[in-house]
């Protein structure tokens, strides 16, 4: 099976997420919260292919990126082709210069499946942070999503893009056997042709869903204080996104 953010599922990732996610309100949405915090420097992490990038560098701010996908960088790197992308691993990764913010986007914390991956992750972030830097990101929240997958074996999602329909049919299952909040996720991806369904490709991932608990114990003990909890849908899922300061 595919990897959702390798070779060619990173170009389906691509197509169909443009009409998944409205990138001009995700951007504005991000940037008021970096505005409101006085930052300038910024990291995202799980840049993914770019768009976010996009927005940034037309606004002409000190934007770069961080994948530890290729792929999806190399898709980054067609669509900014004077942003900054470095390849690397969120659980351990060194900028050259500490930044004014990071952000984790896109639901990207879900990959982070065990304890130590998230610890070493903060831990990551906050070396990388000026002093009272501040980290952004969102998260699934457990409490909504497990409910919502029991209740719902097939989620369909459609898009369309540059003339071609895409369909992905999901299944989540929470399987009690694996660790923390885990599920996996199978999914089929179609495209539409002469109105006939054909099969482009299969993909299946573990995931991690977090309650909002959790969230705040991990950061209380990477030494973050959280400035602000906000409750937010995305195209299909419910998230909390996070706004924490770095302490010393
Ligand atoms: C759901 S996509 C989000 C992409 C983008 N933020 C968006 O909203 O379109 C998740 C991204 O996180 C990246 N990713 C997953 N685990 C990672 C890790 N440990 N370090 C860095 N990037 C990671 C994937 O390669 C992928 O590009």
């Amino acid at each position: 099976m595919a990897n959702l953010y390798d070779g060619k599922m990173a170009a389906i990732y691509d197509a169909m997420y443009q009409t998944f996610v409205n990138y001009d309100e995700e951007y504005n949405f991000y940037n008021n919260l970096i505005e409101n915090n006085k930052t300038s420097s910024i990291l995202e992490i799980g840049s993914g292919t770019g768009n976010l990038a996009k927005r940034f560098n037309q606004n002409n701010q000190n934007y770069q990126g961080l994948d530890y996908s290729e792929d999806m960088i190399s898709i980054a790197k067609e669509r900014n082709k004077d942003c900054i992308f470095n390849k690397g691993d969120m659980r351990d990764f060194k900028l050259d210069n500490p930044v004014d913010s990071i952000l984790i986007t896109g639901r990207s914390t879900s990959y982070l499946i065990s304890n130590d991956d998230v610890n070493r992750t903060f831990d990551s972030v906050h070396k990388n942070l000026n002093p009272n830097g501040i980290l952004i990101f969102d998260f699934i929240d457990a409490n909504r999503f497990i409910p919502f997958t029991k209740e719902n074996p097939i989620i369909i999602h459609e898009a369309e893009y540059e003339n071609v329909q895409y369909i992905r049919e999901s299944h989540w299952d929470t399987n009690n056997a694996l660790e923390n909040f885990m599920l996996e996720w199978t999914a089929k991806y179609y495209a539409v042709e002469n109105g006939e369904k054909k099969i482009i490709e299969n993909d299946f991932s573990t995931v991690r869903v977090f309650t909002r608990n959790e969230i705040e114990l991990f950061l209380y003990l990477n030494n973050f204080e959280i400035l602000q909890t906000i409750d937010r849908k995305t195209y299909a899922y419910d998230t909390y996104v996070i706004v924490a300061q770095k302490k010393s």
